[in-house]
C-alpha cells in the first residue's frame, strides 16, 4: 500500500444536467451516466492509498429541484446500494452515509443500514455518501448536540469537531469538484478549512481514473504550510538568527 500525505479526499460530484443537456439529453441522463462512473472512482481512490474518500451526492439545497429529479437520484443510490454491495464488501470498505435520509424510501435506508452494519468492521477505504448533508446544518447539529450535552461547557475546535457527523474521518486533504464551477456549495465546510482545493472542467459522467490520479500526483506535490512558512525558510531564518536580532531592536 502507498504512503500518501493527502489521506481523506472528498468530491463534489458536479456537471451531471450539463452533460446531458449538452447533448441534447434531459438531465436526468447525466445522473444515471454519472453514478456509473463512481465505483471506478472508488477503486482508484483506494490504489491511491487514500483512508477515506467522502463523495457529495446530494445537498440539502438540492431538495429544491423538480421532484421528478430527486427521485431519480433516490432511485439511483437504491441501484448502487445493491449492484455495489458485493465489492464494497469484497475490497474491504467501509460503507457510511452521512446526513438526513429520513424522506428517502424505506426500502433504501434499510439497505443502507444494512450495507453500513455489515462493513462496520471492514479496515479499508472508508467511503461515506454525503446524502442530505449540508455542511451548516451538520456545525449547528453539532453545537445544539454539544450544549444539551454539557450545559454551561465552554465549547472548543476540539470538542465541536469530535461532535460531527463522521469525527474519525477527520480534516479533508484534497477537495475535487468536477464540472467547472469553483465553490465548496455548503460541503464539508469544517472539515476543508486547510484542504487543497482543485477544480476541473470536466463534468462528473466524464471523470475518470486517469484525470483523478492525475489531480492526486499533482496535488501531492504541493506544500502544505497550514499558515507556517516553508521548511527551507524556516531552516534559514534560524541561521539568520543574530542578524534579524539586530533588525528587531532596531525596529
Ligand atoms: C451534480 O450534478 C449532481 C447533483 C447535484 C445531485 P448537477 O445535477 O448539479 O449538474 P449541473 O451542475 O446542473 O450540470
Ligand atoms: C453540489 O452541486 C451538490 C452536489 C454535487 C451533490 P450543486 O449543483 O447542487 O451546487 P450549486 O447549486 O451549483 O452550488
Ligand atoms: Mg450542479
Amino acid at each position: 500500500m502507498k504512503e500518501t500525505n493527502l489521506k481523506h479526499i472528498a468530491i463534489i460530484m458536479d456537471g451531471n444536467g450539463r452533460w446531458a443537456q449538452s447533448r441534447s439529453h434531459e438531465r436526468i441522463w447525466g445522473h444515471i451516466r454519472g453514478s456509473k462512473i463512481v465505483s471506478n472512482i472508488v477503486e482508484e481512490a483506494d490504489d491511491l492509498g487514500a483512508k477515506a474518500l467522502t463523495l457529495y451526492a446530494f445537498s440539502t439545497e438540492n431538495w429544491s429541484r423538480p421532484v421528478g429529479e430527486v427521485k431519480v437520484l433516490f432511485k439511483l443510490l437504491k441501484k448502487f446500494l445493491l449492484k455495489e454491495r458485493n465489492r464494497i464488501l469484497k475490497n474491504n470498505i467501509q460503507f457510511k452515509v452521512m446526513g438526513d435520509i429520513t424522506k428517502l424510501p424505506e426500502k433504501t435506508q434499510s439497505l443502507i443500514a444494512e450495507l453500513e452494519n455489515d462493513s462496520k468492521d471492514n479496515k479499508g477505504l472508508k467511503l461515506t455518501f454525503a446524502f442530505g448533508y449540508g455542511g451548516r446544518d451538520e456545525i449547528v447539529q453539532a453545537a445544539n448536540k454539544f450544549i444539551k450535552e454539557n450545559p454551561g461547557k465552554e465549547l472548543t475546535e476540539e470538542l465541536l469537531q469530535s461532535y460531527l457527523l463522521m469525527p474519525h474521518l477527520g480534516d479533508v486533504d484534497l477537495l475535487i469538484r468536477t464540472g467547472g464551477d469553483q465553490r465548496i456549495s455548503n460541503f464539508l465546510l469544517w472539515q476543508s478549512a486547510y484542504a487543497e482545493l482543485y477544480f476541473t472542467q470536466t463534468k462528473w459522467p466524464d471523470f475518470t481514473r486517469k484525470e483523478f490520479k492525475e489531480i492526486f500526483e499533482f496535488v501531492s506535490k504541493r506544500e502544505r504550510r497550514f499558515g507556517n512558512v516553508c521548511s527551507s525558510d524556516l531552516q534559514t531564518s534560524k541561521m539568520m538568527a543574530v542578524e534579524n536580532k539586530e533588525l528587531i531592536t532596531n525596529l
